[in-house]
């Protein structure tokens, strides 16, 4: 026990484990891949893929001028298609990336599993938590891998952060505190003003997921969260949230200040039984990672940024675990957890009350 009146010691500096926190490439399985949906965050996946050497060879949107955009810019041997359907008809292609909507994407999902194919799909990955269970069940009937693009996982501070934590280098997570403080005032006038619950739903997503890697094992009990409009937005929807979630032998939070002007910081805690790490910095991009153990405090130098990994690492987990026949770390089935914690958080923001994750099965109340 430590009286708090007193300084805590310096820690001494030690040198930071080397974690596999970077993304992965299988060693031989390079299959064609097809995109469907050529919007505003599919040039960010072909980058990625571009990078690794990944072989995209159809792109697909309703409108034929995006995608041939993109096969100018990214992939000039793809082919183009405004029917997905066709992409699927391809015996060729094993991998398809789905970068609709919510709303549309569950019967491109699920007809690309009918056809074999193995699924990225873009987050939110479902409206209705027993949709998404059925098209997990599917997959694995069908034995195809599904998984998410949950990018925020292969961050460079949120992978060292589940890395080190699974590695145990902390103990036992009993406590872990996030808290944004950014300014989303860009949405106003776009369509995002549309979402009553944008910060708690489309926004905060990232957030619960990367919650379940943090506590892994935890199973969440309950959840409480309050969302309010900040002096002075600019942007419909309330851009304050706040969630606190109750375990049996842990607690966490997350704070979303939406409407910081001055002085933007993302901060992230993990408190464990044997040590604890964090990560702070002016945005999500520019973070410094610190693990303290008992025998001192190391921060390591990180590479790479939150898009470049991200979309590198959930397709590069997606094709590894193809290879090695498991199922991927970013497996539907997965996300699933979190998106019960963004219901159970919508709700209770609805109703005052506490929600346990999973009770709420679908999202009324966007
Ligand atoms: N992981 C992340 O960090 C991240 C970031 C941004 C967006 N997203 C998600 O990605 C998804 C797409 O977002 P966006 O910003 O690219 O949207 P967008 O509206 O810019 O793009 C969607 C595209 O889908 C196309 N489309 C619609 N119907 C189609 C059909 N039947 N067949 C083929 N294409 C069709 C549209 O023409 C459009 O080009 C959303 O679910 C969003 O939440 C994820």
């Amino acid at each position: 026990m430590t009286d708090r009146t007193v300084r805590a010691p310096e820690p001494a500096r030690i040198s930071a484990p080397t974690l596999p926190y970077l993304p992965r490439t299988p060693k031989t399985y390079h299959p064609n891949i097809g995109l469907i949906g050529c919007g505003g965050i599919a040039p960010y996946h072909l980058r990625a893929y571009k990078t690794r050497g990944y072989k995209v060879v159809a792109l697909c949107d309703i409108d034929p001028a995006r995608a041939d955009g993109l096969q100018a810019q990214y992939f000039p041997e793809a082919k183009v298609y405004t029917d997905y359907q066709e992409v699927l008809r391809r015996p060729d292609i094993e991998v398809v990336d789905v970068a609709t909507h919510p709303g549309i994407r569950v019967e491109m999902v699920s007809s690309a599993i009918e056809a074999g194919k193995h699924v990225l799909s873009q987050k939110p990955f479902a409206m209705d938590l027993d949709v998404g269970e059925k098209l997990c069940d599917m997959a694995e009937r069908r034995e195809v891998k599904l998984a998410v693009n949950q990018n925020g996982r292969w961050a460079p501070h949120f992978a060292y952060l589940r890395e080190a934590i699974a590695l145990g280098l902390i103990g036992k997570p009993i406590a872990a505190h996030l808290a944004c403080h950014w300014d989303h005032n860009w949405t106003a006038g776009t369509a995002f003003d549309a979402i009553k619950h944008l910060i708690l739903f489309d926004f905060g997503i990232h957030w619960y997921d990367i919650l379940g890697c943090f506590l892994p094992g935890l199973a969440p009990a309950r959840v409480y969260a309050s969302t309010t409009s900040a002096a002075g937005q600019k942007a419909k929807p309330s851009l304050l949230a706040q969630v606190a979630v109750e375990y049996d032998s842990a607690q966490a939070s997350i704070a979303f200040d939406g409407s910081t002007r001055f002085g933007r910081r993302d901060s992230t805690i993990v408190v464990g039984t044997d040590g604890t790490i964090d990560s702070d910095g002016p945005d999500l991009h520019r973070q410094t990672v610190t693990l303290h153990t008992p025998q001192g405090s190391a921060s390591p130098e990180l590479e790479g940024e939150w898009f470049t990994n991200g979309f590198e690492g959930a397709m590069g987990e997606l094709l590894c675990a193809i290879e090695e026949n498991r199922e991927p770390f970013n497996s539907g089935r997965d996300n699933l957890k979190g998106l019960a914690i963004c219901f159970a958080a919508v709700e209770s923001a609805e109703t005052h009350q506490p929600v346990a994750p999973g009770s709420v099965r679908r999202l009324t109340a966007l």
